[in-house]
């Protein structure tokens, strides 16, 4: 017998047992706080003044901006904070890029403030306290942008019309009609097409087929209204019908590598759910559960949620409006986000 099987024959298994959680508890901690400090020192601040880094906040500000242009009620006058940073970062991005003129998201936010310079001047609304915010030449230039396809950043009008037959649409076809639409009609969900979307979506791939992710199906419009008070990410539209929340058991998984998993087969699920719901012909949209640790306390109170469930996101569900304004949400190009490894 070796020296090492002997020191083990006389160290009792319990005791073996917690050298090896502790051995694995350091392994992951120094792995999670690596992963922290890789993550922290990448991340866009907004001091920030690299081309890149700018970009970040220019479409955070650009989507908030579009989020207001998408309501069925258009406020007039919204937005001064959120215009006040995409001037700022426009103007940072004027330095940080040479070719800024035909920087797509230069472009897309011209595009976004063009339309709000319209729909502003076509209800008679005085814009002079907006423009004061502004450079001339970008206010001059949102002011004379012609939005072309691939640059049309703001909103849009979907028709209900062209949600008929979503069951029989092709992937390709079902992909690009997805849009998240954050007004509903004031139709209740059906819970058997509900049932029908949760069917399909269990055929979502899992790490080692473990199937960690649990759906909390919140009806009750006082818990919904709470449940999205607390989330802070959708105020100013109405209650949605239907609130998912979408969470990763723990009990799933089996080591401290495994941390990210939760969130991965979570995601993973929630498009599923997502692509589910589309086909079935209900109006979705995915909401952050980026919590604090405050917040993520409340919410587990107020929904029950136990200590072994980690939150992923949130799904806001309900039928379609006969029309509804949409975010552009204008995308990147494939050429962008890959590379090819020979
Ligand atoms: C994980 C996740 C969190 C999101 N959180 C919010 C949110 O808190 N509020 C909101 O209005 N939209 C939220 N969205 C919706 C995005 O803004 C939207 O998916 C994105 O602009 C792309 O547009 P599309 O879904 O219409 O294609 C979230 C989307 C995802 C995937």
């Amino acid at each position: 017998m070796s020296v090492k099987q002997s020191v083990k024959k006389m160290v009792p298994q319990p005791v073996r047992n917690q050298i090896r959680r502790t051995r694995e508890w350091n392994r992951t901690h120094r792995s999670a706080d690596k992963q922290l400090r890789r993550f922290m020192s990448w991340i866009s601040l907004d001091a920030s003044t690299d081309k890149v880094h700018i970009e970040t906040r220019l479409e955070f500000d650009i989507h908030r901006l579009e989020k207001g242009l998408s309501h069925q009620n258009l406020r007039l006058g919204f937005g001064k904070g959120v215009l006040k940073q995409i001037t700022r970062r426009m103007t940072m991005l004027e330095h940080a890029d040479p070719n800024y003129k035909h920087n797509a998201l230069y472009l897309d936010a011209l595009s976004a403030l063009h339309e709000y310079q319209v729909r502003h001047e076509e209800q008679g609304f005085d814009l002079a306290a907006i423009k004061a915010i502004f450079p001339e030449n970008i206010w001059n230039s949102a002011h004379s942008y012609i939005p072309d396809a691939e640059h049309h950043a703001g909103s849009f009008i979907m028709d209900n019309a062209s949600k008929a037959h979503s069951a029989q649409k092709e992937f390709v076809d079902l992909a690009e009609g997805r849009h998240s639409v954050r007004e509903y009609s004031d139709e209740p969900v059906s819970q058997e097409t509900l049932d029908k979307v949760y069917a399909v979506s269990m055929r979502t791939p899992s790490v080692c087929n473990r199937q960690a992710t649990r759906i909390h199906q919140i009806s009750d419009p006082e818990i919904i209204k709470r449940a999205l008070e607390i989330q802070g990410g959708f105020r100013s539209y109405k209650t949605p019908p239907v609130l998912l929340f979408v969470t990763s058991d723990v009990r799933a998984f089996m080591s401290g590598n495994e941390r990210n998993e939760p969130f991965v087969d979570g995601g993973l699920f929630a498009m599923s759910l997502l692509y589910a719901l589309e086909a079935f012909g209900l109006a979705a949209c995915p909401l952050n559960a980026m919590f604090t640790d405050e917040v993520d306390e409340e919410t587990r109170k107020l929904l029950n949620i136990p200590d072994y469930e980690l939150p992923v996101m949130y799904i806001a569900v309900g039928n379609f409006p006969e029309s509804v304004p949409i975010c552009a949400s204008i995308r990147k190009t494939p050429d962008e986000i890959l590379t090819i490894i020979h």
